[in-house]
């Protein structure tokens, strides 16, 4: 089996993977990945994904092997489909952090392990996971309204469907031309419960128990920094956009672009227990894929 989004699990196996989390960060579960290996390859850089995938590996007794741009084959003459292959034959989980969607789909194809998306220029299902578990420590369940305001592109679709399946009630701000993808509108309304679109960063807020946002510059984006930053205008995450309430972001922050240095260092920001949980939430999906298999 494969995640490589948020749906590919049914909102049964999502609370499941969610709980084991819990319970695996609560001390009341202490599971063993004794003797496996996650591979873990990226063609973009990484601080929390890499290292929350790597301590995690470690405090499950497995063991992690980091696989860089510079390090492999893939990306300097192999198909993807040949490395998908010969990695299978001694890893028991891949994670990829990828830029084309297309490519961590051709992973998962060829693979004969469960691959796992670190992240694409479409999806970040394992930031959902730790967003859903963050919420949930927050406020004692998925009962919430959550603002997200900035780009609509890989950490909110991801979200966008956690929402979806945990009945959260989304509404997302975007400016015109950066709104998700309408395949995952599509997807989230048939999981029966779609965000709530917006253009206008103030009337997401206004109902709004927390407020989350994302770079507007993503990786791989850099050559439409100018364009971008004058398309976003007006979506800056200020103490007066958020008022009292707490703040997501799933990091690395671009202070003085998406949100104001005073907000991401305040009380309201929820960021570092995001962090954390990006381990707890994977250490709960590595485990459960485990037993699945
Ligand atoms: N949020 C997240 O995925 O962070 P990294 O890019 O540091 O892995
Ligand atoms: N949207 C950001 C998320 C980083 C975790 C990016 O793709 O760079």
């Amino acid at each position: 089996m494969n995640i490589l989004d948020v749906d590919d699990l049914t909102p049964e196996e999502l609370h499941a993977v969610l709980d084991r989390a819990a319970a695996i960060k609560a001390g009341r579960e202490a599971p063993s990945l004794t003797t496996r290996t996650l591979a873990m390859i990226f063609e973009k850089p990484s601080t929390r994904t890499r290292v929350s995938f790597e301590t995690g590996m470690t405090q499950l007794d497995g063991h992690a092997v980091f696989l860089g741009p510079e390090d492999i084959h893939l990306g300097h003459g192999e198909p993807i489909r040949d490395t998908a292959r010969a990695v299978s034959r001694y890893v028991d989980f891949i994670m990829a952090r990828l830029f084309d969607h297309a490519d961590v789909v051709e992973l998962g194809e060829y693979a004969t392990v469960p691959v796992i998306n670190g992240l694409t220029d479409d999806a970040h299902p394992c930031q959902t996971l730790a967003d859903l578990l963050t919420i949930h420590e927050q406020f004692g369940g998925f009962g919430v309204d959550v603002a997200w305001v900035g780009d609509g592109n890989n950490v909110c679709q991801s979200f966008v469907l956690g929402a979806a399946m945990t009945d959260i009630d989304l509404t997302v701000a975007t400016p015109e031309g950066y709104e998700i993808d309408d395949g995952v509108r599509k997807r989230a309304a048939a999981l029966g419960n779609p965000p709530a679109e917006t253009t206008d960063p103030e009337a997401a807020v206004a109902d709004a128990d927390v407020v989350y946002t994302d770079v507007w510059v993503s990786m791989g984006q850099e050559d439409e920094r100018e364009e971008k930053l004058r398309d976003f205008d007006g979506f800056q995450v200020t103490a007066d956009l958020v008022s009292d309430r707490p703040v997501m972001h799933c990091l690395p922050a671009h202070r003085g672009e998406e949100i104001t240095d005073d907000v991401l260092e305040s009380d309201n920001a929820i960021v570092w227990d995001q962090a954390e949980n990006r381990m707890h939430a994977q250490n709960g999906l590595l485990v459960w894929l485990s037993d699945a298999e």
